[in-house]
């Protein structure tokens, strides 16, 4: 009997949990966004070494630690892109940043692995919330519930729509979205 009521009390908590509905976004009352817990269970898409923002500086020696990002997709998203080549409404893409250790010690003596997160960025698409192409980004340093909500005109609007290959993202990084692309003739320039 007691096993059956804390099953149940189980059961009531978990369905508490997952009661937002999947695809739904969680805005703060500020405009900034709660991002999704379970982003990790998403379908992922890239991994790239310091692919960092800033340029180069000319002659100047590599920075001592480097950064691996990981980048996720809601799986409703994704479905959605497999089948046109592009974004749907409520797409929501998580780039995790993490400092990758200078060496994987005795195992492997030039291998790095990832460690800790520096940073989380998020681009999402809510058409009803964004005017314009409907596009938003958010940033947060991965330790704080909520990430900030990037106002417009912004470094991160520029790049991605000058330089992302599918609407504004960088589809081009992504090995396994890139055909998918090019046959739907949703790739720019191609
Ligand atoms: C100088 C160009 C540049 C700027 C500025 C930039 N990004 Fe990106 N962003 C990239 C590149 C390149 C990728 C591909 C990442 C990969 O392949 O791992 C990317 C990927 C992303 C992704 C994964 C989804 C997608 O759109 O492809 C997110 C989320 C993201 N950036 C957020 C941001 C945020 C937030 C800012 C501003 C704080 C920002 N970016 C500024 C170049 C840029």
């Amino acid at each position: 009997m007691r096993g059956i009521l804390i099953g149940i009390a189980v059961a009531a908590i978990s369905a508490a949990i997952s009661a937002t509905p999947a695809g739904a976004i969680d805005y703060a009352k500020s405009g900034d966004i709660i991002p999704p817990a379970n982003y990790r269970d998403w379908v992922f898409l890239t991994s790239s070494l310091d692919l960092n923002y800033n340029e180069p500086v000319p002659g100047a020696a590599a920075p001592a630690k480097s950064q691996l990002d990981n980048v996720f997709v809601n799986p409703e998203a994704y479905k959605v892109y497999m089948k046109t080549g592009t974004w749907p409404d409520k797409t929501v893409m998580v780039k995790e940043n993490r400092v990758a250790a200078p060496s994987a010690d005795e195992i492997g003596k030039s291998g790095k692995v990832q460690e800790g997160i520096i940073s989380i960025e998020l681009h999402v698409k809510d058409k009803k919330r964004y005017p314009g192409d409907g596009w938003a980004f958010f940033f947060s340093n991965g330790k704080t519930p909520t990430a900030r909500y990037v106002a417009r005109p912004a470094s991160c609007y520029t790049c991605h729509e000058e330089h992302g290959k599918v609407d504004t993202t960088f589809v081009q990084f992504y090995p396994t979205l890139v055909d998918v692309a090019k046959a739907h003739k949703t790739f720019k320039g191609d």
